[in-house]
């Protein structure tokens, strides 16, 4: 029987450990799962509303470190989490994504001499400028156990000298939750709510730093979504980061007296599938949207220089088009006369059995 602590920390982490406890808990002869919260995001929409859609069993343990510079916040949740892991002396833990938890926790692992194992391993958009990069470079470094989800981050994995018998290629995880919960996803009622018609409208997500908190990189922005907005509707959940922005760069008033721009509060995972699954376009600065939206073959423009999921690009539907108006508008258009759907392909192992294939790993190691 593994004893296993698996890590949640912030939003994206919820839908790629929610398939991973379930599977623990279909083979309970196997894995004992354990699961703790760090609290970095707190508010309901960003947390609760996720355990509830996602069918994630309540934290064991909640931390509730909360908000803080990266330094205090990462620090915050290595002093808290440290107890944790002398007191449950599990056999592995188990970290996701790029979040701040995520190297936090990975390092008290190391320190402790407590196995870690990253799961989303590998990718890389070579930005160091973003904390997201630095986070995975570090997590990396530290596993014993590296879970990739595509070739391109074996490739990085080995050049960046961690040996091949540390690195797992089983898919992508995240695609368990996606495809797990698509048919019930049609129970939301989102788009009614929001009077909204299926392929009739675009969906904007944004709360990368580097995009919402320069205001001229979001002042950018907006001149492109104010003209695509003349073309389609553009409903735009807004990241508790990006709505203290909105009001601190003084865009308050212009978003608010816009007529095709909604801003809505951030949705619950069901909701939000249900969106972004009948736009007809996505706008994105966020990582996980890119596969989503490649597996689900809706058009998606990522608004960054660089992305870390390449395979979105070459096979999906994505493109990278950074945050230049007349480059992003340029894209939008082109892929709004589109008639027919871009043509994709699903990378490998994007077949919702990834939380299967991690246990496989673990049970061997
Ligand atoms: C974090 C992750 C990012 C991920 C994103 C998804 C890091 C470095 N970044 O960025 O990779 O894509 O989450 O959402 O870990 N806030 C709230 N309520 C919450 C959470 C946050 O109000 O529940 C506000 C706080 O004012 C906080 C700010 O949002 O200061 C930023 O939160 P933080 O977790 O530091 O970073 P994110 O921008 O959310």
């Amino acid at each position: 029987m593994l004893k296993v602590i698996n890590v949640v920390g912030a939003r994206p982490n919820f839908m790629k450990v929610a398939p991973i406890v379930e599977a623990m808990k279909r083979r309970e002869r196997e894995f004992a799962p354990f699961v703790v919260h760090t609290g970095q995001h707190y508010d309901a929409a960003m947390s609760e509303a996720f355990f509830r859609d996602l069918e994630l069993p309540a934290p064991d343990v909640y931390l509730g470190v909360g908000s803080a510079s990266h330094a205090a916040q990462t620090a915050a949740v290595m002093e808290r989490f440290e107890p944790v892991l002398l007191q449950e002396k599990p056999d592995w833990v188990i970290v996701v994504g790029d979040v701040n938890s995520t190297l936090a926790c990975a390092l008290v692992c190391s320190k402790l001499g407590v196995k870690v194992a990253h799961v989303e391993a590998g990718l890389r958009s070579r930005d160091r400028t973003m904390p997201e990069e630095i986070n995975r470079i570090l997590t990396d470094q530290v596993a014993d156990l590296l879970f990739t989800p595509s070739e391109d981050a074996d490739k990085n994995l080995l050049a960046e000298g961690i040996p091949a018998e540390r690195i797992r290629l089983v898919g992508n995880v995240m695609i368990d939750s996606l495809l797990k919960h698509l048919p019930g996803a049609d129970k939301s009622l989102i788009r009614e709510q929001l009077s909204l018609t299926e392929k009739e409208y675009a969906v904007v997500t944004l709360h990368r730093p580097a995009n919402v908190d320069c205001p001229d990189t979001f002042a950018r922005i907006l001149d492109a979504l104010e003209t695509i907005g003349h073309r389609l509707p553009i409903v735009f959940p807004v990241h508790p980061r990006t709505r203290r922005t909105i009001t601190e760069l003084g865009f308050a008033k212009r978003v608010a007296e816009s007529k095709t721009l909604r801003l809505i509060e951030p949705l619950g995972y069901l909701d939000f599938l249900r969106l972004y699954s009948g736009a007809r376009l996505v706008l994105t600065d966020s990582g996980g949207i890119q596969e989503e939206t490649t597996v689900l073959g809706i058009p998606c423009l990522t608004l960054r220089e660089t992305t870390e999921r390449p395979v979105t690009v070459s096979l999906g539907t994505n493109k990278s088009v950074g945050t230049d108006p007349g480059k992003i508008v340029f894209e939008a258009m082109a892929a709004l006369d589109e008639n027919s759907r871009p043509k994709h392909s699903v990378p490998a192992l994007w077949d919702g059995h990834t939380a299967g294939r991690i246990l496989d790993a673990l049970v061997q190691s």
